[in-house]
């Protein structure tokens, strides 16, 4: 297969057809843009089963997404869409970058949702960026950005449903978008790589903050999600 890119935690390569490509994951975790790095076993088949789950969810709840179809435990086949170079992240907590830089305790209530948004590059470390600031650079429209935030806002709802359900707190999540067919689609992947899952009755920390943090059975916990999701899906 024609490797056409390869990122910290999956490869793409070439589809079938000119508009697809192939999405493997990879069993790698990495944290501080690279600067801890591992691998853990199982871990990209059990990404991408969490999150095959979820598209397939948000679909059926009108979501458009790249995904296509599962081709093996450990890859996708996804539309091919350019991808808009903005790491969105909505918070319904206070956690992680957002209790750092703000100075308020992890766990921390907000008075409402928080849409933000980080500009993706590595060389500059993903700084944090603003509406006018996107559309100043041309990284994209402010119709596209409408739409990305309204996206946003809708799969918030969802998933705090669907996890809600699998007796899990969601925090926070980060989520990438795509250009396609002249829209804008839902791309990358939800996992607990990419958001903070607490989990319902106890607050434990179910997801990546575990590898960051260094607090050990990371594993377990990614297991123990993808347990609770396949049952919520039932
Ligand atoms: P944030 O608190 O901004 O950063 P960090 O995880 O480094 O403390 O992250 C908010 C959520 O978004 C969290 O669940 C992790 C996820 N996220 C990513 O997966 N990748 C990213 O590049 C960013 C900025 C956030």
């Amino acid at each position: 297969m024609e490797k056409l890119y390869e990122g910290k935690s999956k490869i793409v390569y070439a589809g079938p057809d000119e508009w697809t490509c192939y999405i493997k994951y990879k069993d790698t975790a990495t944290a501080g843009n690279g600067a801890k790095k591992e691998d853990l076993p199982e871990k990209g088949r059990i990404n991408a089963k969490i999150s095959n789950i979820i598209y397939d969810y948000l679909s059926k709840y009108g979501i458009k997404t790249h995904m296509l179809r599962v081709v093996e435990p450990t890859m996708i086949l996804a539309r091919k869409a350019e991808i808009v170079p903005l790491e969105v992240v909505v918070r319904n907590v206070a956690a992680g970058h957002f209790s750092s830089r703000y100075g308020i305790e992890e766990g921390s209530p907000l008075k409402n949702i928080v849409v933000e948004y980080s500009f993706k590059n590595d060389d500059l470390g993903d700084p944090l960026i603003t509406d006018s600031m996107i559309t100043a650079l041309g990284i994209a429209e402010q119709a596209e950005l409408d739409k990305i935030k309204e996206q946003a806002l809708k799969i918030n709802e969802l998933l705090i449903r669907f996890f809600d359900k699998a007796g899990i707190r969601l925090i926070d999540f980060k989520l990438e978008f795509g250009r396609c067919d002249g829209g804008i689609i839902l791309c990358d992947e939800i996992s607990p790589d990419c958001a903070r899952l607490w989990d319902k009755a106890t607050n434990e920390k179910m997801d990546k903050d575990r590898f960051r943090r260094d607090m050990g059975d990371v594993m377990y916990y990614y297991e123990e999600i993808l347990r609770r999701v396949m049952k919520a899906n039932e």
